[in-house]
C-alpha cells in the first residue's frame, strides 16, 4: 500500500503534535509549583505567607500577585538570581516591576544611562557635594526643631516630618540635578509631585487601594495612560522647560557658563557632545528619571530611620556624642560643620541606619526578568518571568548574621567594616550585583545629614511609642505612619 502526499503530511503533523504535547508536558512538569496565596494573606501578612509557602514547597515557587505570575526563591538561590545578569536581567526586571516595559524598547538603556550618570558624575564628587547639600537639610530640620523650641510645654510637640523631608529632598536634588540653588516653591512642588506620580505608575502604592488591588490589570492600564501621558508631563513642564532652555542656549552659543558646572545637566551636556533634538529629549527624560530615583526612596527611608529612633530613644545620647566627636570646623566661617569625611566617621549612626534597612521587613523588593528558560533549584523557570528572592530570609538569616539575627541591635555593625551602603547576599536593601543602586552613598549621606541636624537641636519620640507599617508588602518605598513628637534640647550641638 503506498501513502499519498496528504497522508504523509497528516502523519507528520500528528507526530509533531504528539512531540509538542510531551515536550510541553515535560516542561510544565519541570516548572516550580504554583502556590495559591489569598489576597488577604498577600497584602496583610506577606512575610508569613511567603515564608510558609517556601518552607513547604521551596526552594522556588510561583505565586500570582496583581494578576502576574512571579517566582519567589528562598535564601539558597538568592545570590544566583540577583547577580547572574546574563540569565536574570536587572534592567528588564526593574522596568517590568515599575510597570515601564517601554524602557526596554528605547534605543539606549535608560536605567543603564542613569546608572552611568550617577557613578560618573555624583559619587566621585561626594566631598564637594556634601557641603553644598548640608545647608538645605539643616534649614528644614532646624525649622522643625524650632517648633519644639517655640513651645513652652515639656511634652513633645507634634510635627509634620514627611512634609519637611520631601521639601528638603526636592530642594537638594533640584540643586544637584539642574543646579538651582534656591528653587521656587513651584519647582519644589513639581519635583515632589512628579516623584509621587511616577511612584504611583510604578505600582508603589498599588497594594493600598481597593480598586488597584482588586482589578490590577485594568488599573495599571488606566493609571499608565492618565499619569504618563497627561499628568506627569504637565507637572514636570516647568522643570523640563527650564532644562530645555538651558540646552538651547548651549546649543546656540556653544557656551554653558549659565549652568552650575557640577550639576547633572551640565555633566550630561559634556558627555553628550552635540545636542541634536534626540539628545536634548533624552537629557530631559533622564532628568525626570533621576528626580524620581533620588527623591522617593530616600524620603521613605529617612522617615523609617527617624521613627525607629523615636521608639529606640536609648540610642540618642550616644548618637549625639558621636555628632559632637565628628563635627569639623569650617575653615572660612569658623562654624562647626558636617563634611563627607565626618559623615563617613559617623560609625554609630551608620550602624543604626544599616540595622533599620536590614530589619524593616522588606519582602519582595528587587526583581529580575529571566532572559531565557533558566534551570534553577531543580526546575526550569520560563523565559520572561519575574523572579525575586524573599528578602527577610536573608536579612534575618541566622547563618549569616548570628543567632540574634532577628533582634534589632543599633550598634551591631560598629567595627565590623560593614557599612549601611556596603551590600552583600545577607544585606541588599540597595540591590545586589552590577545594577545595585548607584545612588546609595549619596542616599546614606543625605540620611545622616538629616538625622544629625534633627537630633542636634531636638529630642524626639513617637506618640504612643509606636508607628504603623501601612504596606508590609512594600516597606522599601512606602514609609510607616506615626506621629513624631519633638522636645527642645537645652543646648544646640550646632
Ligand atoms: C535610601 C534610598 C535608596 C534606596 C533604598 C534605593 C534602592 C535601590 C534599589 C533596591 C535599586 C535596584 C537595584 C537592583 O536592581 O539590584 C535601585 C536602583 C537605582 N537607584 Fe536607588 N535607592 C535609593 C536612593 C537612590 C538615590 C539617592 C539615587 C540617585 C541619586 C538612586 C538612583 C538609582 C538608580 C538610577 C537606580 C537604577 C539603576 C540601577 O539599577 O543601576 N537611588 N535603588
Amino acid at each position: 500500500m503506498s501513502l499519498n502526499m496528504y497522508q504523509v503530511f497528516f502523519a507528520l503533523a500528528v507526530l509533531l503534535l504528539v512531540y509538542k504535547f510531551f515536550e510541553g508536558k515535560s516542561k510544565s512538569l519541570n516548572r516550580p509549583p504554583i502556590v495559591h496565596i489569598s489576597h488577604e494573606a498577600l497584602f496583610r501578612y506577606p512575610r508569613q505567607a511567603y515564608e510558609t509557602a517556601l518552607k513547604e514547597h521551596g526552594p522556588v515557587i510561583g505565586v500570582y500577585r496583581k494578576n502576574r505570575l512571579e517566582y519567589i526563591t528562598d535564601e539558597s538561590l538568592a545570590s544566583e538570581v540577583l547577580t547572574n545578569d546574563a540569565l536574570f536581567s536587572a534592567e528588564r526586571g526593574t522596568a517590568a516591576i515599575l510597570n515601564m516595559p517601554i524602557l526596554n524598547m528605547l534605543p539606549h538603556s535608560f536605567i543603564g544611562s542613569l546608572d552611568k550618570l550617577i557613578n560618573k558624575s555624583v559619587i566621585p564628587f561626594m566631598e564637594t557635594l556634601v557641603p553644598k547639600l548640608a545647608p538645605v537639610f539643616e534649614k528644614h530640620m532646624f525649622e522643625l526643631a524650632a517648633q519644639a523650641e517655640a513651645s513652652k510645654s515639656d511634652a513633645g510637640v507634634p510635627v509634620e516630618l514627611a512634609h519637611h523631608v520631601h521639601d528638603a529632598m526636592a530642594e537638594s536634588m533640584l540643586m544637584l540635578i539642574i543646579g538651582e540653588k534656591n528653587p521656587s516653591p513651584e519647582f519644589v512642588r513639581a519635583a515632589i509631585k512628579v516623584a509621587f506620580d511616577v511612584a504611583i505608575v510604578a505600582g508603589i502604592y498599588q497594594n493600598l487601594g481597593y480598586w488597584s488591588r482588586t482589578f490590577p490589570s485594568t488599573w495599571r492600564a488606566f493609571i499608565w495612560i492618565k499619569l504618563m501621558i497627561f499628568t506627569i508631563p504637565w507637572t514636570f513642564r516647568n522643570i523640563a522647560w527650564r532644562v530645555w532652555k538651558d540646552l538651547q542656549v548651549v546649543r546656540k552659543t556653544g557656551k554653558s557658563d549659565h549652568l552650575d558646572p557640577v550639576c547633572l545637566v551640565s555633566r550630561l551636556i559634556q558627555d553628550t557632545g552635540s545636542l541634536r533634538l534626540k539628545d536634548r529629549l533624552w537629557i530631559v527624560c533622564l532628568t525626570l528619571g533621576i528626580t524620581f530615583a533620588s527623591i522617593h526612596q530616600t524620603s521613605a527611608v529617612i522617615i523609617w530611620v527617624v521613627y525607629e529612633l523615636g521608639v529606640r530613644r536609648e540610642n540618642l545620647p550616644l548618637l549625639r556624642q558621636e555628632l559632637v566627636d565628628i563635627l569639623e570646623t569650617d575653615p572660612v566661617s569658623g562654624k562647626p560643620t558636617l563634611t563627607y569625611s565626618s559623615l563617613r566617621n559617623a560609625e554609630r549612626l551608620d550602624s543604626f541606619i544599616r540595622e533599620v534597612l536590614r530589619m524593616k521587613g522588606d519582602t519582595l523588593t528587587i526583581f529580575r526578568l529571566t532572559t531565557k528558560d533558566v534551570p534553577l533549584g531543580g526546575y526550569i523557570i520560563p523565559k520572561n518571568t519575574l523572579i525575586t528572592p524573599m528578602a527577610t530570609l536573608l536579612h534575618e538569616n541566622t547563618d549569616l548574621h548570628g543567632e540574634d539575627a532577628k533582634k534589632f541591635i543599633g550598634d551591631r555593625w560598629m567595627g565590623s567594616g560593614k557599612t549601611s551602603a556596603s551590600i552583600s547576599t545577607g544585606y541588599w536593601p540597595f540591590g545586589l550585583g552590577r545594577f545595585a543602586c548607584p545612588g546609595r552613598q549619596l542616599a546614606i549621606a543625605e540620611i545622616k545629614l538629616m538625622i544629625f541636624a534633627l537630633i542636634a537641636r531636638a529630642d524626639l519620640s513617637m506618640e504612643g511609642n509606636k508607628y504603623t507599617v501601612i504596606d508590609p508588602l512594600n516597606t522599601t518605598a512606602v514609609p510607616p505612619r506615626g506621629q513624631l513628637l519633638l522636645t527642645r534640647l537645652d543646648k544646640h550641638i550646632f
